[in-house]
């Protein structure tokens, strides 16, 4: 039997900044913003809100939508570059809010791909037997390392929490394959020293081939054709980007999952995010043949092919 998701959850906060908001703040427009990245608004999370409560919330609702208690949970991995303290770990912190008392935790620093990252460690934890269920969050609150005086960062971040239960899927569903990569040489592009520092024209190249090649790949790896391929769920960074990724599945604009001009980049929270939108709209469905790809800081990478379903 095959790992697979068997719930998923998120948070949005409540407070969106639009485009018009950020005009008035910076030199910048909304026709800029809209046509370079298909952003139009970003959810931002207020002072009160930090990672781990956002890590919280959906994390809560992945557990109900799985049909899971707490206590079942033998490992959670939360995926963030933006932790509420470099210790303890939101993992843990939030382990203590869930009553997860069986379950061992950790952070992962995979940046964008952070999610993508979790999964696949989830996935050889519950394909060895060693847990039956791994809780897996991305969650970001990016608003606190922008720089909101920076127009190349401010326009494109937004924050939020997207969280999986991974755990044994019947029949053929479930994780049919993976792929993770690293390039630190890319490590200068996209830093964060007080903020957000980033080279956005080498990212965007990066992006561009790495989201193609890796979606393409994990294809292959599950034995399929790009035909195969019911739908594509990119990393909500740019929608130029997601789109050459689309492009180089040949999948028509319907087979895309979009977020992006919702929420913005939520870095390791937009995957899943994306997903429990899609399924709440009955964009995926049981047996549905799955691409998701992410790229990010580091430079780092992953995808994976699922059939969908428990
Ligand atoms: O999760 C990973 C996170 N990072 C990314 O995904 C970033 C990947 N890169 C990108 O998405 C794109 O490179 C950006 C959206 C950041 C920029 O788009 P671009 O088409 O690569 O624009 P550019 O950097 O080539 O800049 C074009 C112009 C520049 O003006 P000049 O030098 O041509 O006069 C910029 O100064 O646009 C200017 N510009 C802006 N103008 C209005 C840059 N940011 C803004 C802005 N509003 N917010």
């Amino acid at each position: 039997m095959r790992a697979g998701l068997l719930g998923m959850g998120k948070y949005n906060p409540p407070q969106v900044v639009t485009n018009q908001d950020l005009e008035k703040r910076i030199d910048t427009s909304d026709e800029w913003i809209r046509s370079r990245t298909g952003i139009e608004e970003r959810r931002i999370a207020d002072d009160q809100t930090n990672t781990s409560d956002m890590a919280f919330e959906a994390a809560k609702q992945a557990l109900e939508s799985a049909e899971i208690s707490a206590d079942q949970i033998g490992l959670i991995l939360v995926a963030t570059v933006t932790p509420d303290h470099s210790f303890p770990s939101v993992s843990t912190m939030i382990q203590e809010r869930l009553g997860a008392k069986n379950a061992a935790a950790m952070d992962i620093s995979a940046a964008c791909a952070g999610f993508m990252y979790g999964v696949v460690t989830a996935k050889q934890f519950v394909e060895s037997n060693t847990y039956d269920y791994v809780l897996v969050v991305g969650v970001e609150k990016l608003s606190k390392i922008t720089d909101w005086e920076d127009r190349n960062t401010a326009v494109l971040f937004g924050d939020g929490a997207g969280a999986t239960v991974v755990g044994k899927v019947s029949g053929d569903r479930g994780i049919l394959s993976f792929e993770l990569g690293a390039d630190g040489g890319g490590g200068k592009y996209l830093m964060h020293n007080k903020f957000i520092e980033m080279n956005g024209r080498e990212v965007f190249k990066f992006a561009v081939r790495q989201m193609g090649e890796s979606a393409l790949a994990v294809t292959e790896k599950a034995g399929l054709a790009k035909e195969d391929v019911d739908f594509l769920i990119p990393h909500q960074a740019n929608i130029r980007i997601m789109e050459a990724a689309r492009e180089r599945l040949g999948l028509p604009v319907e087979k895309m999952s979009k977020s992006v001009h919702k929420y913005g980049n939520t870095s390791a929270a937009s995957i899943p995010i994306s997903l429990v939108d899609d399924l709440a709209e009955g964009r995926v469905k049981d047996d549905d043949v799955i691409v998701m790809v992410g790229f990010g800081s580091g430079l780092t990478w992953g995808a994976l092919c699922i059939k969908w379903g428990k």
